[in-house]
């Protein structure tokens, strides 16, 4: 097979956004492509964008003025350089990119992929930007050639689900991902298998809902995640599993129950809960009150009590009061969140939200987040320092960052820095927690416990 086309592709946004960029590599291998790490180098240059907040999607339009300037630099060379804008805001904005941004060849929606390769050919025959954003009928998942490379090492990432029909008001992922979506069970069981067979020992299943998942099972039933994560446990040579990003609104009671009796599902949970004040996650239509939440957290402890959790919140939602903001700050000191992001709220064009009255002045904004950041550092802080003296299973991924050292993950998610030797990539092993820096842990290896 020819290899002597080089493809860079530099991923924004989310994980569903990482495991799309390696299925575009998986699309592009069989022409021959290579992937290199810089794109200055590369034939054809993807970004795969992400449109959550304003500022992730500014980052595309500087990031494309950049790469015009090398487009026009390998021209002088008399070499090729095709430029994609894929993900998110090629969706949510594919238009105006086109009209922007000439250097651009191919704009491609998040449902396209497959089609990639026929549309930088026709970029180039036709000399123009071809565009590709709808939502066709047949899934791409169908339609892409199976997994080629990890890319990631032994953990590794299965989309089993895609889009949203939630509509939270400040969202636009219900836009650029359309309805939900689960594959098929068969199919998720197959790329699996397969991802072990090429070296993973960890699979984390993602979705923008992922716990909504409700797959065609090889039964012919419809199976929820519980369901699918019991059978995706059984697969030989599977060490663990973990699922992300989860809605409170669809932890059911299998899926709470595979955390009590399922021991390959790790014990972290990533469940965003955007704010504790009920009139907020009203107006957000999350369809939940904080107790909804509070009661939930209590189930899973109760399931698995060394269960650690993170979340997702917004700070200055319209409307959002001192009072509301307080709320928020109740419910974090309550629950305590092992690791969690924040941000301003940000109006996205399209959302309800954005149009509402009553919107909050950014120095508000700034200050809610200071102190709430403040306090999850604390927490975040707190977890790591009592993980101290633990002695955990480390999962090692690759080299540390110093000589001598290798860097994997606990099951709680924590990275964990410990000397080991190189042959114990890809291994679990034990190791006993010394030292709790900013986000991570070292250790001290004791011995490998399993292959
Ligand atoms: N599907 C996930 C979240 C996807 S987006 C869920 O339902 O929770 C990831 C996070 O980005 C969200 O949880 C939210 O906290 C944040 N986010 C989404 N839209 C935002 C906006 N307009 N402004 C600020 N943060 C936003
Ligand atoms: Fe966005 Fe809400 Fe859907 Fe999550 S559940 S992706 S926040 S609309
Ligand atoms: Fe961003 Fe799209 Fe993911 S908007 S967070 S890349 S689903």
């Amino acid at each position: 097979m020819p290899s002597s086309k080089k493809l860079y592709v530099k991923t924004y946004g989310c994980q569903m956004n990482v495991y799309d960029s390696e299925r575009m590599g998986d699309a592009l291998r069989p022409l021959g492509y290579a992937p290199v790490d810089a794109p200055e180098l590369a034939d054809v240059v993807i970004l795969n964008t992400c449109h959550i907040r304003e500022r992730a999607a500014d980052k595309v339009f500087s990031e494309l003025g950049k790469l015009r300037d090398m487009k026009a630099a390998r021209r002088l060379e008399g070499k090729r350089m095709q430029i994609a804008v894929a993900g998110c805001v090629a969706q949510a904005e594919g238009t105006e990119i086109a009209r922007r941004s000439p250097a651009v060849d191919v704009v491609v929606g998040p449902q396209s992929y497959h089609r990639l390769p026929e549309l930088l050919f026709r970029a180039q025959a036709e000399g123009r930007t071809v565009l590709d954003a709808h939502f066709p009928a047949a899934s791409k998942f169908d339609a892409l050639p199976s997994r080629i490379a990890t890319g990631q090492g032994p953990a590794a990432y299965l989309t089993v689900q895609e889009g949203c029909d939630k509509f939270c008001t400040f969202c636009v992922v219900p836009y650029t991902r359309g309805a939900e979506y689960s594959r098929p069970a068969t199919q998720i069981l197959d790329e699996a298998r397969r991802l072990l067979a090429l070296g993973a020992r960890e699979l984390t299943l993602l979705g923008q809902n992922v716990n909504a998942y409700h797959g065609v099972g090889p039964d012919g039933a419809i199976w929820g995640l519980g369901r699918l994560i019991r059978r995706i446990a059984k697969i030989d040579g599977l060490s663990r599993l973990r699922y992300t990003t989860s809605h409170p609104r669809d932890m059911d009671d299998d899926l709470i129950a595979a955390h009590a009796d399922e021991p390959k599902l790790m014990p972290y949970l990533h469940l965003p809960v955007q704010s504790g004040s009920d009139s907020v996650l009203e107006a957000m239509n999350r369809g939940h009150t904080a107790d909804d939440y509070r009661r939930l957290v209590e189930r899973m402890r109760k399931a698995r009590s060394d269960i650690v959790l993170s979340s997702d919140f917004i700070v200055g939602f319209p409307g959002e009061t001192d009072g509301d903001f307080e709320a928020t700050m109740a419910l974090v000191r309550e629950v305590g969140f092992a690791q969690a992001y924040s941000f301003k709220y940000s109006p996205r064009p399209g959302t309800p939200a954005a149009i509402a009255r009553k919107q909050i002045a950014d120095n508000i904004k700034t200050d809610r987040l200071a102190a709430l950041q403040e306090l999850l550092a604390q927490q975040a802080a707190a977890f790591l320092q009592s993980s101290v003296g633990q002695t955990v299973d480390v999962l090692f991924e690759g080299p540390g960052r110093h000589s001598g050292q290798l860097i994997g993950r606990s099951p709680y998610l924590h990275p964990v820095h410990a000397r080991a030797p190189q042959a114990l990539i890809g291994k679990i092993s034990s190791v006993r927690l010394t030292k709790a820096m900013t986000n991570s842990m070292t250790g001290e290896l004791l011995s490998a416990v399993a292959a």
